[in-house]
């Protein structure tokens, strides 16, 4: 069966009806992968699962929230619709628009997000406007403006992000028949960790599941305003997708974390990086630095003893490796010393013949 876009596979769950104009590019429907080299380096006996979201039409988790903010946006007739990213929401807000014929405009920290996020905004043509100072300072611009002047705001502040995004959720449960004991991810502006917790409590009540996760927030540690109890107003770290320092979601992202008995902490860019290269190493999945928090986080509570044997862990992969190719040939100089081949002879010895 064709997979129809997170929309259509989820519809008696979204706040659509039959006049909703659906706009979509067929997202969702991401792989759940076993992870069992990942959980045996890491010495964990754990059932390890990875949620790939890196393969949604423009690479991120994003797609799933825009899909239904840009359909909503269309069914109440409007023509522009402005976000501010640290560059994956810029990258789905752009295509969307597209596909339902809206103009966006993306403000993005100037310098601040990886090319390849860049380029998708590029080519959907989207009004690229850079801002001065970092992700904050433009999405509360954002925010502003688009209280007053008839333009859609599709930040997660949005409500039908959020809901969209919690179909990630209903798939994880779908897959495994069942919620898993715990749900690892990346915290950036915290709409994710918020818009899970929804999907996974709206299962329970539909009687779809029988217990819920906990749910198990990671931030970037000179980003971690959440963990720290206060906003960070340069917020630093290698992993651009989530340099935030005063998240929107703040207090529903405390909230999942509290009632589901799981917790919001932080990994150092050190253990971010570690991660992002094992899960490509070990699991053949090359995901963007920000998107291996959540796995830097398994390692780092491992190592204090935190599971229990067989727990069903699942990390979320917000976005795809390739949106930040840079980072990666930067940081693998030594691995791109590759030789150079003239003759059969170095290739055979290249071949350990
Ligand atoms: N991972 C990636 C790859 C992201 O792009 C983001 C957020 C997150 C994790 C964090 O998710 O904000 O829901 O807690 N990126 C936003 C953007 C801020 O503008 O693309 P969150």
């Amino acid at each position: 069966m064709n997979w129809p876009g997170i929309i259509e596979a989820y519809r008696q769950f979204l706040p659509v009806s039959d006049k909703t104009p659906v706009v979509t590019l067929e997202e969702g429907g991401t792989p759940l992968l076993p992870a069992p080299r990942l959980a045996a380096h890491i010495g964990a006996e754990i059932d390890l699962y990875l949620k790939y979201e890196g393969v949604n039409p423009t690479g991120s988790f994003k797609d799933r929230g825009m899909t239904l903010a840009i359909s909503k946006a269309k069914e109440e007739g409007a023509e522009k619709v402005i976000c501010a990213s640290t560059g994956n929401t810029s990258a789905s807000a752009a295509a969307y628009s597209v596909r339902g014929g809206m103009k966006a405009y993306v403000l993005i920290p100037k310098g601040k997000i990886s090319l390849g996020k860049l380029a998708q905004a590029l080519m959907h043509r989207a009004t690229i406007l850079e801002v001065a100072g970092n992700f904050d300072e433009a999405l509360s611009l954002v925010t502003e403006v688009s209280k007053t002047y008839p333009i859609t705001l599709v930040n997660s502040i949005n409500p039908f992000r959020l809901q969209g995004q919690k179909t990630a959720a209903f798939e994880v449960c779908d897959r495994l028949s069942e919620a898993p004991t715990h749900h690892f991810l990346p915290v950036g502006n915290a709409g994710n960790i918020t818009a899970y917790w929804m999907g996974y409590k709206e299962y329970l009540k539909n009687g779809k599941i029988s217990h819920l996760p906990k749910m198990m927030g990671f931030q970037a540690a000179g980003a971690a305003p959440i963990v720290l109890g206060k906003v960070v107003a340069e917020p630093k770290t290698i992993a651009s997708a989530i340099r935030i320092g005063n998240p929107a979601g703040w207090k529903t992202a405390q909230e999942a974390a509290l009632e589901s008995q799981g917790k919001i902490d932080m990994v150092t860019d050190e253990e971010i990086i570690a991660a992002y290269r094992l899960i490509a190493e070990l699991e053949g999945v090359f995901c963007e630095p920000a998107s291996a928090a959540g796995v830097a986080g398994v390692i780092k509570l491992h190592q204090q003893g935190y599971f229990k044997k067989n727990d069903q862990v699942v990390c979320t992969l917000t976005g795809h490796g390739l949106k930040d190719a840079d980072f990666c040939l930067k940081t693998s100089a030594k691995e791109k010393e590759t030789g150079i081949v003239k003759d059969k002879k170095d290739l055979l010895q290249a071949l350990g013949f």
